[in-house]
């Protein structure tokens, strides 16, 4: 990778801002900011500046992959619970100019089954679940290759 960072978007969906207290048996105990930290030192580590954001609201995380498909910027995304049922957010997923990674904490499919379903997977490169924070990791590793492709 050259010296410039090569940026990198990972957005995250609604709840995911109350990891540590959330479900803890589920999510497991980082908190949101150490995800955050784990997040940036990783990518930075990759030759990535990794920009971090969470939000609530589904028009928002819209607006922000419009943004990232403007910018070519390659995304890292946990839809959390719009990952199930969304189809806008699969718009605007399918608009996108970059690679796109799935992200889950847990392991959706192992779960309840609405959560089987995955309506971004099928516009995504990859989807990368079940491996805790470290999921965050290895979608940034993955991506490391595919952007060498
Ligand atoms: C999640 C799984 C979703 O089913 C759930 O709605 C979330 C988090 C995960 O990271 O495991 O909010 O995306």
């Amino acid at each position: 990778m050259s010296s410039t960072s090569q940026p990198v978007w990972v957005l995250n969906g609604p709840n995911l801002n109350r990891l540590g207290s959330r479900e803890p048996d589920v999510y497991g105990n980082t908190s949101y900011e150490q995800l955050v930290d784990l997040i940036v030192d990783e990518g930075r580590a990759l030759g990535f500046e990794p920009d971090v954001r969470q939000t609530n609201d589904e028009a928002q995380l819209i607006e922000w992959l419009h943004d990232a498909a403007d910018q070519s910027v390659p995304v890292i995304m946990n839809p959390a619970a719009f990952t199930h049922y969304s189809y806008a957010i699969r718009d605007a997923c399918a608009m996108l100019t970059a690679p796109l990674i799935e992200v889950h904490l847990s392991n959706p499919v192992a779960r309840e089954e609405f959560r089987h379903t995955s309506v971004v997977s099928g516009v995504a490169t990859g989807s990368i679940s079940g491996f805790g924070a470290d999921s965050y990791r290895l979608a940034l590793r993955a991506l490391v290759g595919v952007l060498a492709d």
